[in-house]
């Protein structure tokens, strides 16, 4: 499949080694040009793209960048993708320590993804955003292992999330469905599920248990 990754850090770099070693076509973009993921691009055979470029006949596009970033992002970026795109936004607000605070997420109740998908112009499906970068490396496993963790996957476009799950699962992870993008408050940052390591039960479980009220540590 030909994958645009947005963002090329913690996250869009193992999503990059991890999607390419199992077969994918991937272009990836950061803030500074291709130039500078040079190494990136020559560990993994990824195509290093300028920003605007990244989404170009891509199938699945991840945004992952830090969300107070999301505003600057060429108007456009996703022009170009394939007509069934799904878009997969990665992001979480951290209003004390990187984005500065955002009146239409605190004030206007809009989840963190509604917010972003508001930006991008796109509906976008939320993946990833509790999982520790690390564990994209250290932590696939075969299905039905009973080690295998589960990530919450919410998005409104039944297509767009039912690609977005098939590939969480080549990735060597269960899924479970969080339901519509304004249900994603139920994995947003400090969150029971939030950096949950565990399991389809537990996961489902989790999301049932968290308060739709904005923790302190994640107010601005
Ligand atoms: N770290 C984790 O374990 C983790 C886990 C789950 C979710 N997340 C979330 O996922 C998002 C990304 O996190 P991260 O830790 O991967 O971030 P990161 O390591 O700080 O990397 C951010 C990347 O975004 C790029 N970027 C910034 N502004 C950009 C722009 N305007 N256009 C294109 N690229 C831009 C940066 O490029 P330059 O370097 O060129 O500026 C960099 O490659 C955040 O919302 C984070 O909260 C992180």
């Amino acid at each position: 499949m030909k994958i645009g990754i947005i963002g090329a850090g913690n996250i869009g770099g193992n999503l990059t080694r991890r999607l390419t070693a199992l077969g994918h076509d991937v272009s990836v973009a950061n803030s500074r040009g291709p130039e500078t993921l040079k190494e990136l691009a020559e560990e993994t055979g990824a195509t290093a793209v300028r920003v605007e470029e990244a989404a170009r006949g891509a199938e699945v596009v991840v945004v992952t960048i830090p969300l107070k970033a999301i505003p600057n992002l060429p108007s456009g970026v996703l022009d170009g993708a394939a007509q069934d795109v799904a878009v997969i936004d990665t992001g979480n607000y951290y209003p004390q320590q990187r984005d500065g605070r955002i009146a239409a997420i605190e004030d206007d109740g809009l989840t963190e993804s509604r917010w972003t998908e508001q930006h991008l112009g796109h509906p976008v499906i939320k993946a990833f955003n509790g999982t520790y970068a690390q564990d994209l490396l250290d932590r696939p496993r075969p299905a039905g292992a009973a080690d295998r963790m589960a990530l919450p996957v919410a998005g409104d476009d039944a297509a767009a999330k039912a690609k977005v799950r098939a590939l969480i699962d080549e990735l060597g992870f269960d899924t479970v469905d969080a339901g519509g993008i304004d249900d994603s408050w139920r994995q947003q940052p400090d969150t029971p599920v939030y950096g949950l390591q565990a399991g389809t039960d537990a996961v489902t479980k989790a999301l049932a248990e968290a308060s739709p009220e904005r923790p302190a540590g994640f107010r601005g």
